[in-house]
């Protein structure tokens, strides 16, 4: 199966296994190119700069796959640039970025011949990262788990599909083979698929978020913008409920305080990812969980490779159904 995504990155199915804050390792980077997709993994998973290294100096020596990072590129994220020149030095294939401006990433990646996709919720960001040389976006939908865009992805993969010349991979709500197939039939190149990869056995998170990424549904995911000042999907869990989506009255006076937002907002970052962290790894009652409605379609603990082979099985049973409908 071809399609410009697969073209470009040589993998046998256009899926790019997500990036997942604290959620993706190296055993799902390795799992993910065995299964006949790309893993993309975001650098912010390593503390420093050397166990970066170590990790992509890992997926490297096991898997022959093309190898993603993910790279958060404003001032949220103080050691991009560091970041990035190590992704160059250790062979990164491509580069994911969201937030701030690709610009240098794309710059730095034309010595590489590294790729180079941008996270885009609207045309108008779509187009510049065109303009400043990108290879591709990835279109995030009002249905992604994580921060997720406004526009569904009916609207956006054509609207983007139309305005731009370069390659759309489809972001968010995909949890079946039918997902990818509508898709595709809606002019992506690709898909990229997270929170179906959460409840894995080589995901390194507790055992107690996998299993409430199997027993929540759809209807159980929320926004909340108390990680992050900006919305992100979290499972609706009784502490997820009992603390409330919304910032407190202390909280928003300072997110909209003209001289303290800056400060604000680097708190608000820095505590939300130490709850997100203690929720994903230690024994806890503050459960807070990020996922998307995708996971709906989790019913059981599958390795990755299982969740890839179900997601192809059911995506050539739905072509097969469409060609039938459709006679
Ligand atoms: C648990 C979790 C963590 C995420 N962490 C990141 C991240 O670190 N960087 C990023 O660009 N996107 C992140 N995302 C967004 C995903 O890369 C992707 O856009 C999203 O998972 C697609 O929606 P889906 O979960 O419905 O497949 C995260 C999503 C989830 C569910």
């Amino acid at each position: 199966m071809k399609t410009a995504l697969s073209t470009l990155l040589n993998i046998e199915f256009p899926v790019i296994m997500a990036p997942m804050f604290l959620v993706t390792n190296v055993e799902m980077m390795v799992a993910a190119g065995e299964s006949g997709i790309t893993g993309c993994i975001p650098a912010l998973n390593y503390r420093t700069i050397e166990d970066l290294k170590v990790a992509l100096r890992e997926i490297k020596d096991r898997s022959k796959a093309p190898l993603g990072v993910n790279l958060i590129v404003n001032k949220s994220n103080i050691h991009w640039k560091k970041q990035l020149h190590q992704c160059l030095d250790s062979g990164v294939d491509y580069f994911l970025t969201s937030l701030g401006s690709p610009e240098e990433v794309i710059r730095e990646s034309r010595k590489t011949g590294a790729k180079v996709f941008c996270d885009v919720v609207d045309v108008k960001y779509a187009r510049k990262v065109e303009d400043l040389g990108a290879d591709g976006v990835v279109a995030v939908n009002s249905g992604a788990g994580g921060h997720r865009g406004e526009i569904p992805a009916t609207v956006l993969v054509p609207l983007l599909k139309s305005k731009c010349k370069i390659p759309v991979i489809a972001a968010g709500g995909v949890g079946t083979g039918s997902g990818i197939l509508s898709m595709l039939a809606l002019g992506a190149d690709g898909v990229s698929i997270g929170s179906p990869y959460i409840p894995t056995h080589e995901s390194g998170v507790n055992t107690e978020y996998k299993q409430a990424c199997i027993q929540y549904g759809a209807e159980d995911i929320v926004a909340t913008n108390k990680i992050s000042g900006t919305p992100c999907t979290v499972i609706n869990t009784p502490y997820m409920k009992k603390i409330g989506t919304d910032q407190n009255a202390v909280e928003v006076f300072l997110n909209h305080n003209r001289k303290l937002k800056k400060y604000a907002k680097m708190l608000t970052a820095y505590r939300g990812m130490k709850m997100l962290e203690k929720a994903a790894f230690s024994a806890t009652y503050n459960t807070i969980w990020v996922a998307g409605s995708s996971i709906e379609f989790s019913h059981e603990m599958l390795s990755v490779k299982q969740v890839t082979e179900k997601l192809k099985t059911e995506f050539h049973e739905a072509h097969k159904a469409l060609i039938t409908t459709l006679g």
